[in-house]
């Protein structure tokens, strides 16, 4: 683990920092200044871990520092956590938990561990107190409107319970004065993250209903078995005049979707959403070879997204949203350089995992794909 730098060092840093940027090229100052402490970066964001708790089977929640240039988020929003895994950075999103009002700046993720994804497991054995780990502005429309609604219902499944229960202490914040209920699936008691907080809210709230709903156990729970009409009668009945907002597994949100589209009230149901960006792409001036190594397959660079130039080349690389939100097109980039076509940040790094949609090449790639 790196050793952290004491303040008044961090403050020379910084006024030698802007003159520095404009000097070292091509990676900027922030290449140089993580190596004497990460948290020095300044265009970058870094995160130190301050605490790790293990909540559930299977789940581990961290407390995060933000380096300087976080500038906050609001409640339903993620984050992009990149860690360096065999040599390799893996990207993935996670919404903070905690409200966007956490006065101590921190910032609260919890992560449950895929046995699957490379990132949630790797963070689960691995966390620890001191970590660093590489993070993104806050991105992301899943939000609540600045003039609250009245009645609010939150309804959450498994470890979607974080963007949720972040809006939920965003309004308790807030001293939000309609009712709220927050209703979380789990499939048993033990499985349920923030139970004790979740009840604490809710005995010292007076507008506030907890309900928790356990799909695999009959007792012990507010509600069991799956979502359905009468569990919106039983914990929410003045639903229709409210606005929802809903995170978790997909057989939840679908059942949630068909109760709120048959009642007329898809307007009033809010999920994660997500708009294609607009990609800056530059075909004219297009350079160079795109080596796909695993397949052997070779194309001359034609200026779209990497991911069409495989479709295009024969290959069928995995691919969900084709515009930069799920992760499931991350690939290895070998060798070369790729422009980030929304952001229009370049990626210059060997070995560094890369989204195939969204990712341009300039001049010679290899990808491992
Ligand atoms: S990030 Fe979803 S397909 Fe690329």
């Amino acid at each position: 683990m790196t050793a952290l730098v004491p303040r008044a060092a961090r403050r020379r840093a910084g006024q030698l920092a802007s003159f520095a940027e404009a000097l070292l090229t091509p990676h900027g100052v922030d290449r140089y200044l993580e190596l004497l402490d990460p948290m020095l970066v300044r265009k970058e964001i870094r995160g130190v871990v301050t605490e790790v708790r293990r909540q559930a089977a299977d789940t581990v929640t961290l407390t995060i520092r933000p380096s300087r240039a976080w500038r906050g988020f609001t409640a339903g929003q993620y984050v992009r956590v990149s860690v360096h895994i065999d040599g390799v950075r893996r990207t993935r999103c996670y919404s903070p938990a905690c409200s966007q009002y956490r006065t101590d700046g921190l910032l609260e993720l919890t992560i449950k561990a895929d046995p699957h994804g490379l990132v949630s497991s790797y963070l689960y054995a691995n966390a620890e107190r001191g970590m660093v780990l590489e993070l993104s502005q806050p991105d992301g429309a899943f939000t609540m409107p600045a003039n609250r609604p009245h009645g609010v219902l939150l309804i959450s499944g498994g470890s979607g319970i974080t963007p949720v229960i972040s809006m939920l202490r965003t309004l308790v914040d807030e001293g939000h004065g309609g009712p709220i209920t927050f209703l979380h699936y789990a499939n048993t008691a033990d499985d349920v993250l923030y139970r004790d907080e979740l009840a604490e809210l809710a005995a010292t709230h007076p507008g506030l209903r907890v309900a928790f709903g356990y799909t695999h156990e009959h007792t012990g729970g507010d509600l069991h078995g799956f979502f359905g009409t009468e569990h919106l009668h039983a914990v929410a009945p003045w639903y229709r005049d409210a606005e929802t907002y809903l995170c978790g597994p997909t057989p939840l949100m679908d059942a949630v979707r068909t109760v709120f589209d048959t009642a007329g009230l898809s307007e009033q149901l809010h999920t994660e959403e997500f708009a294609p960006p607009p990609l800056q792409l530059d075909t004219g001036n297009a350079t160079g070879q795109v080596r796909f190594t695993h397949s052997g397959a070779e194309t001359a660079n034609s200026g779209r997204p990497l991911l069409e130039q495989a479709e295009e080349a024969g290959l069928r690389p995995e691919h969900g949203c084709r515009m930069g939100i799920c992760f499931s097109c991350t690939k290895v980039k070998a060798t070369g350089c790729v422009r980030d076509a929304r952001s229009g940040e370049l990626s210059t790094e060997e070995n560094e995992e890369i989204q195939l949609c969204i990712s341009v090449p300039v001049g010679d790639v290899e990808i491992n794909c």
